[in-house]
């Protein structure tokens, strides 16, 4: 249950003697190593005043798509729609940016500090099909807890 993790994810976060990106990459880690269906999860923060998002800590295979132009494949159009977006198979998307041959399906959700979308939360699946409204409640859930430490 996904539900059983968000101790988890609190306690982890509340580890104030750690920098905000050692608890996130933890975060990630935990995600990771848990929900099997989880195969890359990275968080994306908007970089500066830019109209672009640079990757944050994450836990998978390294991405090329440090920067993603605001707009630009499934994470710059979620930095401009404020929406979840939850994608169930990647191939049937035009705007797209694949990090790996692998990936069949990704969902994203915004991250917010004070109503502001700052950054998201970005889960690439090697399993078709797999994200629930479980998984978006949850990762809103992670989101906000991440917000309160920002
Ligand atoms: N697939 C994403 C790019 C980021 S990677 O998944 C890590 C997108 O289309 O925005």
């Amino acid at each position: 249950m996904l539900a059983d993790l968000k101790p988890k994810v609190v306690s982890i976060l509340d580890q104030s003697e750690k920098t905000v990106d050692e608890r996130l990459a933890s975060v990630c880690d935990l995600l990771r190593n848990s929900i099997p269906y989880y195969d890359w999860v990275g968080f994306y923060f908007r970089n500066g005043d830019k109209e672009e998002l640079k990757l944050g800590p994450y836990a998978g295979e390294p991405t090329d798509h440090t920067i993603i132009p605001f707009g630009k494949g499934i994470c710059g159009q979620v930095a401009v729609s404020n929406q979840n977006f939850v994608v169930p198979d990647v191939a049937a998307q035009d705007n797209y940016i694949a990090c790996s041959i692998t990936v069949k399906a990704e969902i994203v959700v915004p991250l917010f500090l004070n109503g502001e979308n700052i950054g998201q939360i970005d889960i690439d699946s090697n399993t078709p099909d797999p994200f629930s409204e479980e998984d978006e409640r949850f990762l809103e859930f992670v989101n906000e807890k991440v917000s309160q430490i920002l």
